[in-house]
């Protein structure tokens, strides 16, 4: 055992962990946060359910039916910390220039005052867990290691699904292996007999971010991407820095194998917005009409993509497990996700019915009776009478991805799975069509940078306003956007000039509405007509028709067996308005102004040809 005595606390490392660094930085975060007692997290199967019996015993989690829903439990937050906090997100870079405009910075030096004033006693009365983690399968050359240091017994279950995490980190860790830093706190200390609330949390909340030390600090939120730093945090902020530094990609993106009748398989990263349905395309069921044709899933959220010495590109999920959106998940919607969701959950924020079950809106008829997720009474009457829903519309499943019973055999492959295509998918109501290829790397790259997206409740704030969303990232890129766009311009250079074939990029919008204020186009499994057409495209079977600002399908090119889906539907989904394309284009000069610190020239550059395209249109 190793067991430093800080200020009265006994350290008592255990044995399996070697790394001086780590418990030298375990030691100084304990005297500064004051916990009552350190555990070092081990990862193992009866630590788990020892954690989670201890959140029963005190009010977190109720343990829901054994016979309905086996090992799974229900958490309700405080209505307060529902979301992540994008306004008290900073990316604290040397300078502002290099966290760019899309980013709240605040000088690293001020902040480490501020956090320093925080963490000070923030874990007084409380227990600090050391839960060490990879982010991708264990010992990948494409796989980083984490540690979080959290207060939160609800973060340690929640990580153990969500990563790969216990003693075998250390083990690839070894003596003196990297690992980014992440210390979480509720920020509610405890005075000495002070009961605890089910749901501690702050009002003060910092998530913060040092790029140039690779570290997160989170402070006074429990929820979701606040407070399980592997994922937004170190996966998607932190990792686009290493990823920029040292020629690789860290994307908000799901990655799923498509495999043909023929057995042909191939691999696509997707970029779509918060709560747009990641998880329903990574699950995707192909409809009938595609008899023979299979989609696995890698990933449902993000991708870790590095290039290897023959030019193909590479990727991992980082995540082992999927934190979704439960609100709208159905068995039609999402089957797979439902199949996934039978056992062994975490969700929190769904209403609980009477015989000890979960149910959100969306999911299918409603109980006459059950408690809504701040745990009042909740009946189908009062939500009609008051718009009181039962489950928050950000409320979540914490689950393994091995419980997904369309999981991709290489799913947990070291090695990743080679790209084949990158789609970017806006969530716009008018304009922007069903599919577009790009010509190019750098048309492909425009698409991506000028994603709008109508906002959703997977952050605080407004719902439903258009927001421009570059590559799905704009609150996750943990640099200047520019420079972000610059690094996918600069990896396509240099992967062209090595010979190598790059992966084709569309972008997709499943969300066109019609004259009625319908959505045009009925998504989820008929997505996959989509997904064929790109294939079909990658293997030179279609030529598809171009215009102004790529290329898109005829009628005859999709496979419509089994949808009846006319051709002045498709016209509705399709059609390029040249006048709304116009003002669409000023959208995007506005958007380059604002990005105009290093905008790369090819963007701009690119705007203005297809503005001359469609002035002579
Ligand atoms: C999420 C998100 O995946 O907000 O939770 O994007
Ligand atoms: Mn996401």
């Amino acid at each position: 055992m190793n067991s430093p005595v800080m200020q009265g606390l006994n350290l008592h490392a255990p044995a399996f962990v070697k790394n001086a660094r780590l418990i030298a930085w375990v030691a100084d975060m304990a005297a500064l946060c004051k916990p009552d007692a350190i555990h070092w997290c081990d990862g193992s199967e009866d630590e788990y359910q020892r954690m989670c019996q201890q959140l029963v015993d005190s009010g977190t989690f109720v343990r829901l039916n054994e016979a309905i829903r086996p090992n799974s439990f229900l958490a309700r937050s405080d209505p307060s910390d529902v979301a992540r906090v994008e306004d008290r997100t900073f990316i604290c870079s040397a300078t502002k220039e290099m966290a760019g405009p899309t980013n709240n910075w605040i000088a690293p030096g001020e902040m480490r005052g501020t956090l320093q004033g925080l963490f000070d006693g923030c874990m007084k009365g409380r227990t600090m867990y050391v839960v060490p983690f990879s982010m991708g399968p264990l010992g990948s050359p494409i796989a980083h290691i984490g540690i979080e240091l959290s207060d939160s017994p609800y973060v340690v279950v929640n990580m153990k699904i969500m990563t790969r995490m216990g003693r075998s980190v250390h083990e690839v860790l070894g003596v003196d292996g990297a690992f980014v830093p992440c210390v979480h706190s509720v920020g509610a200390p405890l005075a000495k007999g002070q009961a605890d609330v089910n749901w501690p949390c702050n009002k003060t909340k910092y998530i913060v971010h040092f790029p140039e030390t690779r570290e997160i600090w989170s402070y006074g939120s429990g929820y979701g991407g606040n407070a399980l730093l592997g994922k937004k945090c170190f996966a998607l902020r932190i990792a686009s820095n290493m990823g920029r530094d040292e020629g690789w990609l860290a994307e908000h993106m799901l990655i799923l194998g498509v495999t043909n009748p023929q057995g042909r398989k191939y691999h696509v990263a997707a970029a779509f917005p918060s709560a747009c349905g990641k998880t329903n395309f990574a699950m995707l069921i192909p409809p009938s009409g595609f008899d023979g044709w299979k989609v696995t899933t890698i990933g449902d959220d993000i991708a870790w993509i590095k290039p290897t010495a023959d030019g193909k590109l590479r990727a991992i999920n980082p995540e082992a497990g999927y934190f979704g959106v439960a609100p709208g998940t159905n068995t039609l919607t999402n089957p797979n996700c439902m199949a996934s969701l039978d056992r062994d959950v975490i969700f929190t924020n769904v209403a609980l019915t009477d015989d000890g079950d979960v149910w959100w809106e969306g999911m299918g008829e409603p109980p006459a009776h059950a408690i809504d997720w701040q745990g009042n009474d909740w009946t189908p009457q009062i939500a009609k009478d008051s718009g009181a829903k039962a489950a928050h519309p950000n409320a979540r499943f914490t689950v393994a991805a091995t419980n997904n019973p369309a999981l991709d055999e290489a799913w947990d492959d070291p090695a990743g799975v080679v790209i084949d295509a990158f789609i970017f998918g806006g969530r716009r109501s008018t304009t922007v069509p069903l599919v577009t290829e790009a010509r190019n790397w750098v048309e492909g790259v425009y698409m991506a940078a000028t994603m709008g997206s109508e906002t959703t409740a997977a952050a605080a704030g407004q719902q439903g306003v258009v927001r421009r969303d570059p590559f799905a990232m704009l609150p996750f890129a943990g640099y200047n956007m520019s420079d972000y766009f610059q690094h996918w311009l600069d990896l396509g250079k240099k992967l062209a000039a090595a010979g190598a074939k790059l992966p084709r990029i569309y972008t997709t919008n499943w969300f066109r509405k019609d004259a009625d204020g319908k959505f045009a186009w009925p998504g989820y499994g008929e997505n996959m007509r989509v997904l064929k057409w790109m294939i079909d495209r990658i293997e030179g079977q279609v030529p598809g028709k171009e215009h102004v600002f790529g290329v898109s399908p005829a009628y005859e090119e999709l496979n419509w067996t089994g949808l009846n889906f006319s051709s002045t539907q498709f016209h509705t989904v399709t059609s390029i308005d040249t006048g709304a394309w116009r003002q669409e284009l000023q959208l995007h000069a506005e958007l380059f102004q604002q990005l105009a610190y290093h905008l790369p020239r090819e963007l701009e550059h690119t705007r203005a040809q297809i503005e001359k395209k469609l002035a002579a249109a």
